[in-house]
């Protein structure tokens, strides 16, 4: 039987292009992970800062199934909760007997009708298009595997073929012997199949094999022996389909991941310094003539606009950077919205709910939370902002601090266009400083300082002529 080789085809609505007949996807995720040896169920083990399940689910849905179906178990209700929209079709496998006895869990609840495909629960870098391609080659009469060559196939179970390259079965590897061991083509467990022909086959299976359980991939063999064609179709990136059984392979697939990210940016047109040592997950949208510096991580959703630059060791959560802003190394930002031509740090932190218009500089030391910064403003060197309203072309010099809390409530201060705040000033909220105000360096300001005018909140400064520093006593005789 020839191979045929995976192939983008277009996108598939609710049915499955080359049938004709409804999708119905089915997620296996009940397993318990014990290689895992954690205590989180394995499917909610986050890769690229999400729950595994999350991607599957995610990759289920761009292909705009019919429906989509999660068999659950250990821990299952802690996964239910967390992913239970109303739409997605749960059913639980209260004893983990095998992939096999998984998959006929969900089967009642699909028509006969149905194509059903099939996803691990723990592979969770499969493409949308690798699974398009393996639909195209479905059919009602049969099924349709993924396959893949790996240099090292150990924990996977062996596509066995006859002499002239037929299909005969799968062999899992502890079933296997040293021969079928050798095989580096494996089964990646994916399928499409017709539920109708599922149905009968799951329920013949029989769990004689060395961790009796019910294997679904014994499927496979019971089409060869029935003379139905069945279609193997090898995906053409190994590392697409690597299954996530313990620490080690949660690590393989969290540098995969990075991997692809890192050479979509690069694609769009980012200069990653070096595309190993970044970290991406979640939504980021990317403009023109990004630079990226060693050890940046970005955790989504991240906007960068056009030539942002953003030095070593940056973490960005949930922040949109203007054009041409420049982070300096070692920022680490949350919940921002920056504007363009903005210089921030190094060392700056922003904690959640800041807003900094065009051309601000922030610099070392230097952290701001719930406030806004007006444009060109600058607060340069080991301050604090919080809770405040800071208006435009403002200078905030070293050391000031906004004092926002009480020990019991935080306050606001505002801070009006133009104002001077010297050095090493105390702002005890709640309290306003006035368009163009000056604040002598030193003060501890409680009251609203007037616009235009140097207030001062200072001791003034004596010298004591007629002190003198004390003398050590001459040693006793
Ligand atoms: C399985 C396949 C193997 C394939 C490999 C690819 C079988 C018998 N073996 O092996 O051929 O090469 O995946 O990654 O299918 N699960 C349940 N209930 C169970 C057991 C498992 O829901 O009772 C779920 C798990 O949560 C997991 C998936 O099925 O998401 C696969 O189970 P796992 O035990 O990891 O199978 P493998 O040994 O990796
Ligand atoms: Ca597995």
């Amino acid at each position: 039987m020839p191979r045929k080789q995976t192939k983008a085809a277009p996108p598939v609505a609710a049915t499955t292009a080359a049938t004709n007949a409804p999708l119905s996807i089915v997620i296996l995720a009940a397993g318990q992970g014990k290689r895992m040896q954690s205590d989180i169920p394995k499917v909610l083990q986050p890769l690229a800062g999400m729950p595994m399940l999350a991607h599957l689910l995610g990759l289920a849905a761009r292909l705009t199934p019919a429906s989509i179906h999660v068999v659950y178990g250990h821990g299952g209700e802690r996964v239910r909760e967390l992913f239970d929209d109303g739409r997605l079709r749960w059913s639980l496998q209260s004893k983990q007997l095998g992939t096999g006895d998984a998959l006929r869990q969900a089967m009642p609840e699909i028509p006969d009708a149905h194509q059903v495909l099939v996803l691990y629960g723990d592979v969770p870098l499969l493409l949308a298009d690798t699974l398009r391609g393996l639909i195209a080659h479905s059919s009602v009469r049969s099924v349709a595997l993924l396959t893949a060559r790996l240099v090292d196939a150990s924990g996977y179970g062996r596509v066995v073929r006859d002499a002239r390259g037929r299909l005969q079965r799968i062999v899992e590897e502890c079933d296997a012997n040293a021969r079928q061991r050798l095989i580096h083509e494996v089964s990646t467990g994916v399928m499409v199949a017709s539920a109708r022909l599922l149905k009968a086959w799951l329920a013949r299976l029989k769990p004689r094999n060395a961790q009796h359980e019910y294997y679904l991939t014994d499927i496979v063999g019971m089409a060869v022996q029935q003379k139905l064609r069945i279609a193997t179709v090898e995906a053409t990136d190994a590392a697409e389909v690597q299954g996530v059984n313990d620490r080690l392979q949660l690590a393989l697939a969290e540098a995969e991941y990075r991997r692809r990210r890192a050479r979509q940016l690069m694609a769009n047109g980012v200069t990653l310094i070096d595309p190993a040592r970044i970290d991406l997950r979640g939504p980021i949208t990317v403009g023109r003539d990004v630079l990226l510096d060693v050890n940046v991580v970005l955790e989504g959703p991240v906007v960068l606009a056009d030539g942002v630059r953003i030095g070593p060791n940056c973490v960005l959560r949930n922040v949109a950077v203007g054009a041409r802003t420049v982070l300096f190394a070692n920022c680490v930002l949350q919940d921002a919205q920056i504007g363009s031509d903005c210089q921030i740090g190094p060392f700056t932190r922003m904690r959640p709910s800041v807003r900094i218009a065009d051309g601000v500089h922030l610099g070392n030391f230097v952290e701001i939370k719930n406030s806004d910064i007006g444009a060109g403003s600058k607060v340069n060197h080991l301050s604090y902002v919080g809770d405040s309203q800071v208006g435009s072309a403002v200078n905030v010099g070293a050391g000031s601090i906004t004092c926002n809390y009480d020990g019991a409530n935080k306050w606001r201060t505002e801070i009006g266009d133009g104002a001077f705040i010297g050095s090493g000033a105390m702002l005890v909220a709640p309290v306003k400083i006035g368009n163009g105000a000056t604040i002598g360096a030193g003060s501890t300001i409680t009251e609203n300082a007037p616009a235009d005018k140097l207030t001062l909140a200072r001791s003034r400064q004596v010298t004591l002529e007629q002190w003198q520093r004390p003398r050590k006593h001459p040693p006793k005789s």
